[in-house]
């Protein structure tokens, strides 16, 4: 029978018993939930509501019961408890009597179960901010070890200008260290102690809220009661950091799929990082970025579930909210896993520079620096435009490149062209030239690369 039983002379039949728990998912709280209860209990006791024996047998017992879980000695069962509160709190009572039975003094599941899944809410943020510096790190790695290496810079997809790689590599590392951010914000949100608030209103017991919230390393407790029941605005903060995270990672894993194609050969996976085909003996298929690409597409689902789940519920605690965890369990292991796999990905990826650049040579990518270089002699930008746009037209029509122009060529189309206009052309010049904040020139990607390193050092686990 369940815990609450007193009032029914029914039991549950086994499927809505199995329908109605929740204990399949929330199993993975019971080390939040035995924190939980044995700071409550020792409150208790330093009150004067339960013994401090109580407490004791309460400590020792709920010790053990965590022991036989983590040993696999102790394995909960869905018809006999609906959750992992009800499934500790009866093996408590069974081992040791009535002081088990006291534990649930001033106290109510609908705040047991948000400070379970708060303390459960910070722990995963900080795994989380852990792994994304681990990425992080990958991709300035590759930085720094292919720090020269030239690129065509796209927008629309289309050849536009040259850029390092390493500037490239950097511009997830900057979307990376946002989202770092925003898993400390999440993380923030969840440091805040429900327990005390118990069904909805508070309790006519002494209880100290301040003493719980710090024991179990809360900043502060909640200071509205129905809110602190009710409040799942703090897995929506986590499911969001995961979200943008994992698009982040989609976009990145969307570059690695096809630089890693025939058609463009930038880089080279590692066979550990790839896989291959049934059928056709010659396939090396980019899997597992296709595969983080993919994920991201379940990660903001979570994040939508439980957006949705939340719409309209009244005040206090409705059973609505025990929905609440699958979604946040599942955003939380899924950007792990795709951290930890993006990080060995791209760690183990060879850069090909020769590709790169042969590439760079295409597409007219010192179109912008000519012009600029007729506006720096005074003609007008937009009139200088007009020239080069000519003078691309030439190319493309003659089949060749800036580079293959003569003097000649261009001096056709404007005598401010002198023969200088060739250093123009070079591709290492052109990048270096870009050298405002936050450009692709050379020294300020530089500085760049040693700022992010920095903030990662500064982001370790320590
Ligand atoms: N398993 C429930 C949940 O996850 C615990 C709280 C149940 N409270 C209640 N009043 N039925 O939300």
């Amino acid at each position: 029978m369940a815990l609450w039983s007193g009032r029914f002379t029914e039991g549950a039949d086994a499927f809505t018993q199995r329908f109605g728990a929740s204990l399949p998912v929330d199993q993975r709280l019971y080390a939040e939930d035995i924190a939980g209860s044995t700071a409550h209990a020792a409150m208790l006791a330093d009150q004067g509501v339960i013994s401090q024996d109580d407490a004791a047998a309460i400590a020792e017992g709920l010790a053990g019961i965590k022991a036989d879980i983590e040993s696999g000695v102790l394995i909960f069962d869905v018809q006999q408890s609906e959750d992992i509160h009800m499934a500790i709190e009866s093996e408590l009572t069974a081992r040791i009597g009535d002081a088990g039975a006291r534990l649930h003094t001033g106290r109510s599941r609908n705040d047991q179960v948000a400070t379970d899944t708060r303390l459960y809410a910070k722990r995963r943020a900080s795994e989380l901010m852990d792994a994304n510096v681990a990425l992080r790190e990958a991709l300035i790695a590759q930085a720094e070890a292919n720090f020269e290496v030239i690129l065509p810079g796209y927008t629309h997809l289309q050849h536009a200008q040259p850029v390092l790689f390493s500037h490239h590599m950097l511009a997830y590392v900057q979307m990376l260290a946002r989202d770092y951010d925003r898993l400390a914000a999440a993380r923030d949100a969840a440091d805040a102690c429900p327990l005390g608030a118990a069904a909805l209103a508070g309790t006519t017991y002494p209880l100290d809220r301040f003493a719980t919230a710090s024991a179990l390393g809360f900043s502060r407790p909640i200071p509205n009661s129905l809110d602190a029941v009710s409040d799942r605005d703090f897995l929506l903060d986590l499911i969001y950091a995961c979200s943008v995270s994992c698009l982040h990672l989609s976009r990145l894993c969307e570059e690695i799929v096809l630089w890693s194609s025939a058609e463009f050969g930038f880089i080279t996976l590692s066979d550990a990082y790839s896989t291959g085909s049934s059928i056709m003996p010659q396939k090396k298929n980019p899997d597992f970025a296709e595969l983080i690409r993919g994920k991201s597409g379940r990660v903001v689902g979570d994040l939508v579930a439980l957006m949705m789940t939340l719409k309209s519920l009244p005040l206090a605690y409705n059973k609505d909210l025990q929905e609440d965890k699958e979604g946040a369990m599942d955003a939380a292991d899924t950007l792990k896993d795709c951290y930890r796999c993006a990080a060995g990905m791209i760690a183990t990826m060879t850069v090909n520079a020769d590709a790169m650049a042969a590439q760079a040579k295409k597409g007219y990518l010192a179109a912008t620096d000519v012009a600029d270089y007729l506006a720096k002699k005074g003609l007008p930008f937009r009139r200088a435009h007009e020239v080069v746009g000519r003078l691309v037209l030439k190319c493309e029509q003659q089949g060749c490149d800036l580079e293959d122009l003569t003097p000649a060529d261009f001096q056709a189309e404007s005598d401010l062209f002198e023969a200088d206009i060739v250093e123009c052309l070079n591709l290492p010049a052109i990048v270096a030239a870009r050298a405002t904040y936050g450009g692709t020139g050379h020294d300020a990607v530089r500085s760049q690369l040693e700022n992010a390193k920095a903030l990662a050092a500064q982001h370790q686990p320590r």
